[in-house]
This record gives structure tokens, C-alpha cells and sequence, in this order.
């Protein structure tokens, strides 16, 4: 008797366990977009704030291997950044390199506008943060990008030192269902 439970626990175990499907590789959709995220690195305003490492007269050193700095971008569906608010750009980024050239980045891009309210993209890798553009992978996300994989590439388009103002355009490839 006793045998025989543990017999059908262990069925039970297996069939709630593995379950699997054929995923017809045609049923992935392909999904190109141009963001722009609008920085401020400095300011009553700034939507990045470096929170540790030293700082030189307010200007934050990104190239200071161990600078770890958070942000919350507004993301815009166009250059001005009177735009529509189509998202934000919410996470942390660390100056991973000892000669400080890289940018170990970990951002979540989270959809606000209509279309993909709620849903989310997870962004992490390596950026080569003082090339004219850096690509970084997408490895994840969520709601209408739910096992999206793909990746992002980032330009800084357009820079105002004096109020350390950049808006930097994302494009991003991503496959999911
Ligand atoms: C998305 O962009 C990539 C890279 O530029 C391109 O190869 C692909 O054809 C585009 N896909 C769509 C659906 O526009
Ligand atoms: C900062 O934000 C406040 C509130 O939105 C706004 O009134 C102010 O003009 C902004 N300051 C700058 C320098 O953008
Ligand atoms: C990003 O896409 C825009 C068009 O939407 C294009 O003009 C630009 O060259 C692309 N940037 C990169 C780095 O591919």
C-alpha cells in the first residue's frame, strides 16, 4: 500500500513536471524599434545620480572603474524631448572596466504608452560606453515581450554639456511570441 502511493506521488511528480511542446519557430514575431531616452547627469532634474564613487565638481565619472550610478530616463517616440512619453529607462549601470572603457549595464525599458503598457524588456551586458554606438543584449521580458531575446543599440545623438543633457537614440531587434 505504502509502495504503491509513492509509485503514484512519483507519477503525479513527473507528469506535473515535465510538460513540453513543439514551438513552431513561425510563430516568433519579429519587432524593430527607435527610442529615445532623455538624459539629465546633472541638475535640479537629473534622471541619473551616481551613488558611489567620487564625483569632480558634480560631473559623475563614468570612467572611473567601480562608479555605480542608477537612472530613470524618460523614453520619448522622437527626438524632442516634448515628445510623447512612451516609456522609462529604470536601472543601474556600473563602470565595470579597470581602464574604465566598459559599462556593465542592467536596465529594464517599462512600456507606458498604449500599445505596450505594462510590458517590460530587460537590457544587460557589456557596453563599450565611449564608442559612437554600443550594443547590448536583450535577454528577457515581459507582457507583450514575454521570452523576448534580441538586442539594443545606443547612440548619443545630441549633447548640451552645460546642463549635462543628452538624449540618446535606442534601436532595438528583438525577437518573441
Ligand atoms: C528590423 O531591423 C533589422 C536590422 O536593421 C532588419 O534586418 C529587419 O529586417 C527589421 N525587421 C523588421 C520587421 O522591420
Ligand atoms: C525641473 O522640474 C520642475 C518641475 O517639473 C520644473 O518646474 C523646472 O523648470 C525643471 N527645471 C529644469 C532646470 O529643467
Ligand atoms: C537606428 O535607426 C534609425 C532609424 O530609425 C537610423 O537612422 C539609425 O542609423 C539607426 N542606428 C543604428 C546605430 O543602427
Amino acid at each position: 500500500m505504502a509502495t504503491n502511493s509513492i509509485k503514484l506521488s512519483l507519477i503525479f511528480l513527473l507528469t506535473i513536471f515535465i510538460t513540453s511542446k513543439a514551438i513552431l519557430h513561425d510563430q516568433l514575431k519579429e519587432t524593430n524599434m527607435t527610442l529615445y531616452f532623455q538624459d539629465w547627469s546633472g541638475g535640479p532634474n537629473a534622471t541619473v545620480l551616481q551613488i558611489t564613487g567620487h564625483q569632480d565638481h558634480g560631473i559623475l565619472s563614468f570612467a572611473k572603474f567601480g562608479s555605480v550610478f542608477v537612472t530613470d530616463d524618460p523614453i520619448t517616440q522622437a527626438f524632442d524631448k516634448n515628445s510623447a512619453e512612451i516609456a522609462r529607462a529604470q536601472g543601474i549601470y556600473v563602470t565595470s572596466a579597470l581602464d574604465g572603457k566598459i559599462s556593465h549595464v542592467l536596465i529594464s525599458i517599462i512600456f507606458t504608452n498604449n500599445e505596450y503598457k505594462g510590458s517590460t524588456l530587460e537590457i544587460q551586458g557589456a557596453s563599450p560606453q565611449f564608442e559612437r554606438v554600443r550594443e547590448v543584449a536583450i535577454v528577457g521580458g515581459t507582457g507583450k515581450f514575454r521570452l523576448a531575446r534580441g538586442y539594443a543599440t545606443f547612440e548619443t545623438i545630441h549633447f548640451d554639456l552645460a546642463i549635462h543633457y543628452v538624449v540618446i537614440q535606442c534601436n532595438v531587434t528583438i525577437l518573441h511570441y
